[in-house]
């Protein structure tokens, strides 16, 4: 029978192929001439329901059918019907029935059309249509062969659109492989967004696509590279985040598909209102840094498909992006450190001061040119060697280590160097670092120490002399003859200057011989004793005051290598100030203790006390405290600094303690004379 063998024949050929489109053509020219129709055509509908392809075969060519047509026949006409209620409909003439609309001028020469479903597992997979210019062409016969065919069409079709649908995934997997590999070879931002684009439209046909970025000023959407007809807008156009179809994206971190975009509320007034648009956050980590827009000028242009790749393509041109930044922001702080220590290694070479720097483990980090020349090392030979083992100089080693070892790091001394110089050394402990030494020679500053020290002892030894002329011969006047009162006065007033001038000058030649090291032979000396004959002079002086003193010392005190007489100086000075320095009915209170390696003397006292920024001066010479009630006290001011030189001389350290208005405690300490 006819029927049969056309299913068989159907049926061989459908087999052979997975290519749908041939398949659908193959269906249409076998089933045309069974039903003596003019013409055909075919919709296959997708999962969802869309129609994914259409197939018309006619005799004479006329006007393709939309897409936008396929969907309204889908809808409501004939195809639609059939969907509808999975079965097979004939339409006599098309112009009594209102299921035929007439869409094309096919549709329109059109009387007669019969329509089936391709059923798989009760759901349409396809409509076959055929139609005649004739009205009545089609009967109940028809119909049936119609079923039959369409049957077993329905597995051929849903497998070719399966495959078909497969290769198309794999398609875009591997096409996205590649957009990986190729966005991952390059950390220019440039030419990532470059070839961003360069894969929307060669690898996925977008020929108008755009990137915006997130500027990090303005935290707004700025189009940084564009293809096609976007392309002038690159730079010009800025959206606020939420603002237009990107910002839209941007602000919601969803991709879009705008099927149309004149239609849509999102769509920013005055950009030129194209068809069709998508666009799709690009995110990394938890920030928006961009949108990728692709637009097309008719509507209904992309499909999910699209805005799934889409998607694809911008997770990863969001990743290269971030790492393309990443990378300068990288490179731009590199540079500029390196910019930095350029400068910093700049200035610390072309200090005049000598500078070194080591670090927690004692070893050198640094030593500037200075540093090399005072320390006669080899240039760039310190590099990580032990301090000890790069500089020779004992005091300085000396000082180091002592800082290493103070609590806050900071010291500071005179370092005298092999060559007759001297330095001034400070060291300074630097966080995470280690510890720094900054020295600066003072030479000339000492030689001009000595230089003032030479001309007042000089001074003062020329003046001594008359000095003793005038006291005596003034002192001889009354006992030449009677003076009258006015006459004695001014006698009396001439031997208080003359004393007072004459003490002046033997204390600066005192300081003077203190200073050159003159009367300064050392013996074992015992404290105590030196105390207790140093106070024999004084306690007469303190009783006159009604001040009264108190000795606290031990019987015997370790000893110390010193000069008794300069000792002696040193006490009688601490206890004639903490008098002087006190009002009547005060305490002087005179102590000695021994603690690690030193034996110390305080004397303090109940009195005036010193303020704190007065404090750092007063051993210096001449240095009086300026205030109504030190002036109303005779001094010269060279006190303390007698005390501190002779001191100094002894190896030992001086200081002092005290408040305003709450007395003060000056003390001395001298190292233990090494037991023999
Ligand atoms: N015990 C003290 N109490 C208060 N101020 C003192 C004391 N000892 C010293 N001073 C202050 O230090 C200054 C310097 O002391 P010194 O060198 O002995 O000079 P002078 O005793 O000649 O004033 C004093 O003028 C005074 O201002
Ligand atoms: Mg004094």
């Amino acid at each position: 029978m006819e029927k049969f063998e056309l299913l068989y024949d159907i049926s061989r050929r459908l087999s052979s192929s997975l290519d749908l489109d041939r398949v659908l053509k193959d269906i249409l020219a076998l089933t045309i001439p069974s039903v003596g129709a003019t013409s055909g055509s075919m919709i296959v509908l997708d999962e969802s329901g869309q129609a994914r392809r259409h197939t018309l075969i006619k005799k004479e060519l006329g006007t393709p059918v939309t897409e936008q047509a396929v969907g309204q026949i889908l809808e409501k006409g004939l195809a639609g019907w059939v969907v509808q209620r999975k079965k097979g409909a004939i339409v006599s003439d098309t112009r009594d029935d209102e299921r035929w609309l007439a869409l094309t001028d096919e549709h329109r020469a059109t009387r007669s059309a019969v329509a089936v479903p391709l059923l798989r597992q009760e759901r349409v997979v396809g409509v076959l249509t055929l139609v005649h210019p004739e009205p009545n062409r089609f009967d109940e016969e028809h119909l049936d062969l119609l079923l039959s065919i369409a049957n077993q069409s329905a597995i051929a079709v849903e497998n070719a659109r399966l495959y078909e649908n497969v290769t198309e995934r794999m398609r875009e997997a591997t096409a996205l492989h590649k957009v990986s590999n190729l966005l991952m070879r390059t950390l220019n931002l440039d030419q990532v967004l470059e070839r961003v684009l360069d894969i929307l439209q060669r690898t996925f046909g977008y020929l108008d696509c755009a990137i915006l970025l997130v500027e990090e000023e303005t935290g707004e959407l700025e189009v940084k590279a564009v293809r096609g007809d976007l392309q002038e807008a690159v730079g010009r156009m800025r959206f606020k985040i939420g603002e237009g179809i990107a910002g839209w994206v941007a602000a919601r971190r969803t991709a879009l598909n705008v099927p149309d975009v004149s239609q849509d509320p999102r769509c920013v007034e005055g950009v030129e209102q194209t068809g069709s648009e998508m666009a799709v956050p690009m995110i990394a980590g938890d920030s928006v840094i961009g949108v990728l827009d692709v637009q097309r000028a008719e509507a209904n242009a992309f499909s999910d498909d699209d805005l799934r790749v889409l998607s694809s393509v911008a997770a990863q041109a969001a990743i290269a992006i971030e790492r393309a930044r990443l990378y300068a922001a990288e490179r731009r702080l590199r540079i500029a450190i390196a910019e930095e220590r350029a400068k910093l290694e700049a200035v610390i070479k072309g200090a005049s001061d000598a500078i070194i720097v080591t670090n927690e483990g004692g070893r050198v980090v640094l030593m500037n040119p200075a540093a090399e020349q005072v320390f006669d090392a080899e240039p760039g030979t310190w590099v990580d060697r032990p301090l000890e083992t790069v500089v020779e100089n004992a005091d300085f080693l000396v000082l180091w280590r002592s800082c290493s070892m103070a609590d806050d790091g900071f010291c500071s001394d005179e370092i005298p160097l092999a060559d007759g110089r001297t330095l001034y050394a400070q060291t300074t402990p630097i966080a995470g670092v280690g510890q720094m030494a900054i020295m600066r020679d003072i030479t000339h500053l000492k030689e001009l120490d000595r230089m003032k020290s030479e001309f007042v002892s000089t001074v003062s030894h020329d003046l001594g002399s008359p000095l003793q002329v005038i006291q005596t011969g003034a002192e001889l006047i009354p006992k030449l003859g009677p003076v009258n009162q006015a006459q004695r006065d001014a006698i009396n007033d001439i031997v208080r200057m003359v004393t007072k001038t004459a003490t002046l000058v033997r204390s600066l030649l005192d300081l003077g011989r203190v200073e050159a090291g003159v009367g300064m032979e050392m013996q074992p000396c015992q404290l105590v004793t030196v105390v207790n004959e140093a106070l024999v002079g004084l306690e007469e002086r303190a009783k006159a005051k009604e001040i009264a003193l108190q000795i606290t010392l031990p019987q015997a005190l370790p000893l110390v290598m010193g000069n008794p007489i300069r000792l002696g100086q040193v006490v009688t000075n601490f206890v004639t100030n903490a008098i002087k320095f006190t009002p009547g009915g005060g305490t002087v209170t005179i102590s000695a203790r021994e603690t690690e390696g030193e034996v110390a003397i305080e004397v303090k006292d109940t009195g005036i006390g010193i303020a704190l920024e007065d404090q750092a001066q007063i051993f210096d010479k001449f240095y009086r405290v300026k205030s109504a009630q030190v002036s109303r006290i005779e001094g010269t001011g060279l006190g303390l600094a007698i005390v501190k030189s002779i001191v100094d001389g002894h190896g030992g350290r001086v200081w002092v303690e005290s408040e305003l208005g709450q007395g003060s405690t000056f003390g001395f300490a001298l190292p233990i004379a090494p037991s023999r």
